[in-house]
């Protein structure tokens, strides 16, 4: 679907985020000419520099940023997109400047991407509705961390909801973006196969996995406050548990995945006090060794709380109470400065019921289907097969299906799928707000929890997955995570 004319103005466009991920992404969408002749970027920022100034910062430090390095006949066309407006997001004498740079046309979309603190969500809104710049077809996009806790997200809906319909907001989880997600609504709905099997009667469980070798970096300020509950398991991995878990939609429209999406939230188990104590492991890492080199530990990052209790690491198991799934053990887990990078998610099928053959039904592994993200794309489903030679011995084999190899289009980063959404009126990759909601609910009763604790989290070594607690949790039900077994 084409792209209309557009202006997006990015608050917080001389952020972080708008450098290392927004600006390459139109960069990258704008090469392979997506976007129309006349679409602009407009970056807002409190700096009070000039136009040149900012198509500096630009230059330095979002170039750098774009995956092949721009040609300089198309960095030149983009860099006209930008158009720089210094306001204080939360000054309303300053908007004036904003919009007289907007063009006021119905026939143009117009985006504010809200890439700031949470915190300047309810002021940046009011603001455009009081100078009359929040028009009824334009749209908000939300950058987490969207609330800490239930309340604030029921704030942040409520504030933003005064001035934007529900479905002029979009709510972002990058993870949504990645291909492999896309492909996981493709396997389970565009296929007969696994259908049938996608149930309690013959999954034994789920494991899902974002681990990063990276630590905190230089975002301290941000994570200190946060953990890796917030930063990562609220969000990220709930979404892809969502899109593993939920019921077939009636359609790809926004309202039918998300509602399928919600009824998983709203199915998950309760924690209790047993399973709060018993279910979740939280670890932080202290010094180590990743890919042969030393690293500190959290505490000792630059400005870290020497006795900080955020967790680096999240390790839990889930349960959800439907028909398709009760009983079935949902196992998510999480860290920085792990072993690996690797995001993926397997399920494990049931064993077979009976062996036939003179090796016994516990040296079958189980038939399992590896869903992975990164670092690179792709699906694997392990089945017995027969090892050749005279002897009828079984042995674990992998049907292997690398979605680069199989399609040698050109890939599209998370953040650039998602803007195009934004920029076609596409919201079935955003969250809505009762989704959030349920989401932060759920998670809850962990945070009370962790708050009442004097304990601090289980250290765990860098360059490890995480503490040994992560494989009990996982070891009483006689299980492994993928890579230990
Ligand atoms: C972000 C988190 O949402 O996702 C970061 O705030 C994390 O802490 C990042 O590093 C991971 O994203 P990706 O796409 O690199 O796996």
């Amino acid at each position: 679907m084409a792209i209309s004319d557009f202006d997006l103005v990015l608050f917080g466009g001389s952020g972080d985020l708008a450098m290392r991920k927004l600006l390459p992404a139109m960069y990258a969408r704008d090469y392979c000419q997506d976007l129309p002749d006349s679409a602009r970027i407009i970056c807002v920022g409190r700096n009070d520099w000039s136009q040149e100034q900012f198509l500096q910062t630009v230059e330095a430090s979002a170039k750098p940023h774009i995956k092949e390095t721009p040609v300089d006949e198309h960095w030149q066309r983009f860099l006209q997109r930008i158009v720089y407006v210094p306001i204080n997001a939360s000054d309303v004498s300053t908007y004036g400047k904003l919009a007289d740079t907007l063009r006021r046309d119905p026939a143009i979309t117009l985006v504010y991407y809200l890439a700031t603190p949470p915190s300047l969500f309810a002021t940046i809104c009011d603001n455009l509705k009081a100078t009359g710049l929040a028009t009824p077809n334009s749209r908000v996009v939300l950058e987490k961390p969207l609330g800490r806790d239930l309340e604030s997200a029921k704030q942040i809906n409520a504030e933003v909801g005064k001035v934007f319909a529900e479905s002029q907001i979009y709510r972002i989880d990058h993870y949504l973006g990645k291909e492999t997600v896309q492909n996981l609504l493709a396997l389970r709905f565009g296929n007969i196969l696994f259908e049938p099997l996608w149930r309690r009667e013959w999954i034994s469980d789920v494991q899902i996995t974002i681990a990063e070798k990276i630590g905190v970096g230089n975002r301290l300020g941000y994570y200190d406050t946060s953990g890796a509950l917030r930063d990562m398991l609220q969000n990220h991995l709930l979404q892809l548990l969502c899109i593993v878990a939920m019921e077939p939609p009636t359609s790809i429209s926004p309202d039918a995945v998300r509602d399928s999406k919600l009824q998983v939230l709203r199915s998950l188990k309760r924690f209790t006090p047993t399973t709060l104590s018993q279910n979740i492991v939280r670890g932080q890492y202290r010094a180590g060794y990743v890919d042969g080199k030393p690293v500190p530990g959290y505490r000792e990052e630059p400005d870290a709380p020497k006795q900080s209790k955020t967790e680096t690491f999240v390790a839990l198991k889930a349960e959800i109470d439907t028909w398709r799934w009760a009983g079935v053990p949902f196992y998510l887990r999480t860290g920085k400065r792990m072993s690996d990078r690797l995001a993926e998610i397997v399920v494990r099928f049931k064993q077979i019921p009976h062996s036939i053959f003179n090796q016994p039904t516990s040296s079958f592994q189980p038939n399992s289907l590896v869903i992975r993200l990164q670092p690179d794309e792709g699906l694997s489903l392990n089945l017995m097969a027969k090892t050749p030679g005279d002897s009828m011995r079984l042995k674990q084999a992998e049907l292997e299906l690398d979605f680069r190899e199989q399609f040698k289009a050109p890939r599209m980063e998370a953040y650039e799928r998602l803007l195009l959404d934004v920029l076609r009126g596409q919201l079935t990759l955003f969250m809505r707000g009762d989704e959030l909601e349920a989401a932060w609910e759920w998670v809850e009763p962990i945070l009370d929890h962790w708050d009442q604790d004097d304990n601090s989290p289980l250290p765990y070594a860098s360059g490890t997955w995480g503490p040994a607690a992560s494989s009990a949790l996982i070891g009483r039900d006689g299980l492994q995570w993928r890579e230990e077994s």
